[in-house]
């Protein structure tokens, strides 16, 4: 825990005044968006754009501005957590299901950056298995074209129903025990009729911040 707020932490500090700022999901992205509630409650000016209902209510309830994204025309700098992050600082993320906004805020960000522990850091993608949202009409056969690129598939559920995404979707998390071409399979994902969006972020990533167990942060470069 100590890992992830450092981490998180140390981003919070390229929020400035003025700015847009992408709010991440998760246990990382939480800390910063504690920081950033502090942040707010000591004179910093700035609006933001929720990456999840989760995050938005969450600053909200810190006293953060939060805007819907119809209401901005760019995001300035996004702070978010990851499952995976490889040596090219290519990600897996979407293990809180909230991928598909992840990856909206992320496309349309000037700076994404990627806040982990050290457990995050892999040489290669694809230990942890791969989340995809699929539309919930026809499911079982989305899956199973996911399964024909190569994987074992499996649909996330939540007491014993499927787990059902801020969209209304379906995530189907695929093993593909190691990844070897991330761009080339993002894109055959994506092409299956019924798959919404897979949590490969590929060069995406301005800057990754590291937490260790020790306390220490580390900016790598
Ligand atoms: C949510 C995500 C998270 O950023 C990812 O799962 C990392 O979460 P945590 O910081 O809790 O380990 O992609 O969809």
């Amino acid at each position: 825990m100590e890992s992830k707020r450092v981490a998180a932490e140390k981003a919070v500090a390229y929020v400035r005044d003025g700015m847009v700022v992408g709010l991440g999901t998760g246990s990382t992205a939480y800390w910063a968006i504690q920081k950033i509630g502090k942040r707010v409650k000591e004179g910093l000016r700035i609006k933001t754009v929720a990456t999840s209902i989760q995050s938005e209510q969450l600053a909200i309830e810190l006293g953060i501005p939060v805007l819907s994204l119809s209401e901005v025309n760019a995001i300035d700098v996004t702070i978010d957590g990851a499952d995976e992050v490889d040596g090219d600082w290519n990600l897996i993320k979407g293990g809180g299901g909230a991928l598909l906004r992840e990856k909206i805020i992320a496309a349309s960000s000037k700076e994404l950056i990627i806040v982990v522990d050290e457990s995050k850091l892999a040489p290669k993608l694809g230990k942890f298995h791969l989340p995809v949202e699929i539309v919930p009409f026809g499911a079982n056969l989305t899956r199973q074209k996911l399964h024909e690129l190569g994987c074992v598939t499996s649909l996330r559920t939540t007491q014993n129903k499927p787990f059902v995404t801020d969209n209304g979707n379906y995530i189907v998390d695929c093993d593909f025990k190691e990844i070897e071409q991330a761009e080339e399979l993002q894109t055959s994902i994506n092409l299956i009729p019924g798959v919404v969006e897979n949590g490969l972020f590929i060069r995406l990533a301005k800057k990754v911040i590291v937490g260790y167990l020790d306390g220490s942060v580390q900016e790598l470069n």
